[in-house]
Order: C-alpha cells, then sequence, then structure tokens
C-alpha cells in the first residue's frame, strides 16, 4: 500500500478539477487530482464552447488564460431564429458592455493540463477503484490504484469533481440527499467539421422540424447541433443526412451559405436537469456536473462548474489562510442559489426552443402548448425587456462572495476594540 498525503484530494481531471486544482496551487494549498480516464480521454471529449466572463477570469486569476486570450472568440451577441425569422440579441448593448467567450472546452482542459504538468502537480489519470472514506469524520481519505498498485491518500479535504457518473455524490448518504431530476425525451446530436461556420455568430434555432444550433470553435472549425429522439444513436445518422437535416431547421438564408464537410466528431448527448441537495457533507465538497446537469441550450453547465470553483476557492482560501473553518457550511447555500438560477433559465431556453411536448389536461387540438411558446419567444424577442431578460441570463449572473463567519466577526470586532 502507497501512502499519500495532501490538502485536497480532487476526484475527477475535467474542467472543475483541474482549474481548481490550479488555483489553489497558487495560494500554496496542496492538492492531488485523481482521475478515472486518459488524458487522451479527456481531450477528445467534445463538450462546451461558450464561456462567462466569470469564467474566463478564473483562468486569469490561475495564470492558465493566455491561449484563451489569444484564440478565444468574444461574441457580442447572438441569434435566435423562430420558424425562419431571425433576432439578434446584442448582449453588448443590453448588458451594459458584457460579452461571452467562445473557446472550446477541450482547449481549456488542454491549457489546464499543460500548466499542471509544467507545475509538476501530482495527477494520477487511469486511476481505478477510486472510493472516498471517513468524509464526515477526523480521518477522511480517498483509496485508489494506479498501475496496479494500492494507495490511500490522506487529505483534510475532498473535492468531488468526477461528473454526473462520478463516485462522490454517493458518499453523500441517501438519508441526507435529496436528487431532482427531469429527463427530456430528446439528445442533441453534435458534430464537428473543419469549415467555416455559417454565421460569425451562433444561431440558436426553433422550427417545426426541431431544434438546431451554428456554432463554432473558431474561424475555420464549426461545432452544429440538431436535436434527436432519445432513440437515435449515432450510427443512424450519416454526415449528408446531418447536413440535410441541419440545413432544413437552419433560417433559409443560413442554409443556403452553409459549407458542409466530412465531420470529424459526432455524439449525442441526452439533456436532462439535474440537482443534488446539499453540496457538502462533512468534508466532502461536490462540484460542476457531479452535483448539477443542465441541459445544454442556455451554455450553462460548465459556467455552473466555474462558479461552483470560485465559492470553493474562496472557501478553502479562507480556510487555510484565517483558519476560518466555520464558513464552509456556506458553500452549499452559496453555490445552489446560482445553480437554481441557471437550472431554471437552461430548461426554459430549452422549453423555448425545442419542439417538446407541451400537451395539457382536456387539449382538444393537441398543439395549444407549441402555440403558447411560439407566442412567449416571439414576444421576448421583439420585447427590449424580453431581449435584456434573455442576454443577462446568457452573460451570467455575478457570483456571490464567502462571508467571514460569525466568530471570525467577533474576533475582528476584538481586535478593532482593543
Ligand atoms: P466533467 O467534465 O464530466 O469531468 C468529470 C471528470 O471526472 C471526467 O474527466 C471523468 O472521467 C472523471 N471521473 C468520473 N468518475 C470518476 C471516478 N470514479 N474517479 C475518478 N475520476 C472520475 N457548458 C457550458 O458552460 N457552455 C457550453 O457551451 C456547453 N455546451 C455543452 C455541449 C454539450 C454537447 C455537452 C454534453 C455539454 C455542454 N456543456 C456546456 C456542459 C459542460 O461540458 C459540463 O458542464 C462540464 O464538462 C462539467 O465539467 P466537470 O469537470 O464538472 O465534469
Ligand atoms: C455550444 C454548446 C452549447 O450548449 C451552447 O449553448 C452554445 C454553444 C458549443 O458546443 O459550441
Amino acid at each position: 500500500m502507497n501512502k499519500l498525503t495532501t490538502q485536497v484530494a480532487i476526484i475527477g481531471g475535467g474542467p472543475s478539477g483541474m482549474l481548481l486544482g490550479q488555483l489553489l496551487h497558487k495560494r500554496g494549498i496542496a492538492n492531488v487530482v485523481l482521475e478515472r480516464a486518459s488524458a487522451e480521454h479527456v481531450l477528445k471529449r467534445i463538450r462546451a464552447g461558450i464561456l462567462e466572463t466569470g469564467f474566463a477570469e478564473l483562468m486569469r486569476e490561475a495564470g492558465v488564460a493566455a491561449r484563451m486570450e489569444a484564440e478565444g472568440l468574444v461574441h457580442d451577441g447572438f441569434a435566435i431564429s423562430c420558424n425562419g425569422a431571425t433576432t439578434r440579441i446584442d448582449l453588448k448593448t443590453l448588458t451594459r458592455g458584457r460579452t461571452v467567450l467562445c473557446y472550446g472546452q477541450t482547449e481549456i482542459s488542454k491549457d489546464l493540463m499543460d500548466a499542471r504538468e509544467a507545475a509538476g502537480l501530482p495527477t494520477y489519470y487511469e486511476a481505478a477503484n477510486v472510493a472516498l472514506h471517513d468524509v464526515q469524520g477526523k480521518q477522511p481519505h480517498v483509496t485508489f490504484e494506479h498501475r496496479g498498485e494500492q494507495y490511500t491518500l490522506k487529505c483534510d479535504y475532498i473535492a468531488g469533481c468526477d461528473g454526473y457518473h462520478g463516485v462522490s455524490r454517493q458518499s453523500i448518504p441517501a438519508s441526507v440527499r435529496t436528487e431532482h431530476e427531469r429527463i427530456y425525451p430528446v439528445g442533441w446530436l453534435g458534430v464537428l467539421s473543419d469549415t467555416p461556420p455559417v454565421s460569425d455568430e451562433l444561431i440558436y434555432c426553433r422550427s417545426a422540424r426541431g431544434f438546431a444550433l451554428a456554432s463554432m470553435r473558431s474561424h475555420v472549425r464549426s461545432r452544429y447541433y440538431i436535436d434527436v429522439p432519445l432513440s437515435h444513436t449515432v450510427d443512424q445518422w450519416s454526415d449528408a443526412a446531418f447536413w440535410d437535416e441541419l440545413k432544413l431547421r437552419l433560417p433559409r438564408e443560413a442554409a443556403r451559405t452553409l459549407v458542409t464537410g466530412p465531420s470529424i466528431e459526432k455524439s449525442i448527448a441526452p439533456l436532462r436537469s439535474f440537482v443534488c441537495e446539499p453540496m457538502q457533507y462533512g468534508h466532502l465538497f461536490l462540484v460542476g456536473d457531479a452535483a448539477h446537469i443542465v441541459p445544454p441550450t442556455g451554455a450553462k453547465g460548465l459556467n455552473l462548474a466555474a462558479s461552483d470553483v470560485a465559492t470553493l476557492y474562496q472557501i478553502l482560501q479562507r480556510v487555510y489562510r484565517d483558519g476560518d473553518l466555520a464558513c464552509i457550511s456556506q458553500y452549499s447555500e452559496i453555490a445552489l442559489r446560482r445553480v437554481w438560477h441557471a437550472e431554471r433559465f437552461s430548461w426554459w431556453m430549452t422549453r423555448l426552443l425545442h419542439n417538446l411536448d407541451e400537451r395539457g389536461p382536456n387539449d382538444r387540438s393537441g398543439d395549444s402548448g407549441r402555440r403558447f411558446v411560439e407566442s412567449e419567444l416571439t414576444y421576448l424577442l421583439e420585447s427590449k425587456a424580453g431581449q435584456t431578460l434573455l442576454a443577462e441570463q446568457y452573460v451570467g449572473l455575478p457570483y456571490e462572495s464567502v462571508r467571514a463567519s460569525q466568530p471570525m466577526l467577533r474576533e475582528t470586532e476584538k481586535a478593532k476594540l482593543a
């Protein structure tokens, strides 16, 4: 048995775990990352593309923003098309200067991995049978296997950054945990291709045939999505079938100018809303997709992971710098407030842009739900207030600060009085 010790054990080397690790390292807080997959596998997953400014600021704070700043594309707005009629949401004007950044999750992971390796920080890829122990007690530790050897990692705290299918969440007893879940009847079929994007800005489309999204990774690499029934598989969709269906859902001008090419990646992601409460139990903190999933329509998943990281980073600094152990109880409360806002926004955007079955009881035509949603979307797009509502949430709500806990305040006050 190999024995290791650290301050913070980080389970999962996705963007949450790697960003947290880098930030803690900058503040001298030791951490070890345990990742089930290989580094190559992590880099192969094509996911998020749109970053809020809060995410970009954390990358800067972590000292890993150089490539993101050089290659990321600043987007001042995006378009929503409803049955072919397109409206631009001018993020910059509607939010007093705020924008989003188009920079792929793969690139973020690569930047974080490179920085971690350059700093020589301990990372165990292909760590098997990761198990959390005594998370509520005095001796939290993690056991795992790596290259045929058994390890025990003693730590002060555990950050569960291991995504929806990870082990960390299961370490919170079922009697303490409440899970809220909603599964949608569709998935997003995504295609990545080395073709110029059809537009400089993203286009989210609602159409009678279903949802479509035109996105990008660079001026020469496009990312497109259409929604498909959950029963569909990637093999069912040839590149030609995908492009044909996409053209039928895009606004006419975009369909006409779309440049197609061979897919370099194709995958289906199911749509889900999920929240686990609480997000902290004893010495364990759940971060990112381990605690919550949003349907991707509002581009919030990774951004929400980043706000969890920001909150935990503040808390762990207070713990190690100020000895403010009591502040850890604020984690769940602060993180969940933002999580529920993003969950609601993502559910709402999903409903507005997909043809979900909204049939109510005794709905004779069976179509009133669709009409309600289309009417709501048209109203929002025609109203400045409606556009502002969309824009403010799309660029992201502000991060909340962790407060010094009461005993600490009393200490400060005592010091002032002395
Ligand atoms: P993950 O990325 O899931 O990382 C968890 C890591 O833990 C993985 O590397 C996994 O291998 C590892 N792991 C799992 N189990 C174990 C274990 N037992 N032991 C050790 N390691 C383990 N978000 C946005 O903000 N903007 C977008 O534009 C956007 N677009 C998206 C598009 C699609 C198609 C999809 C699917 C998602 C999108 N998201 C978007 C969401 C975003 O990708 C996720 O929210 C993000 O990956 C969460 O990061 P994470 O580090 O918390 O979890
Ligand atoms: C991308 C994904 C999203 O979920 C989204 O809302 C916008 C862009 C993307 O992968 O580019």
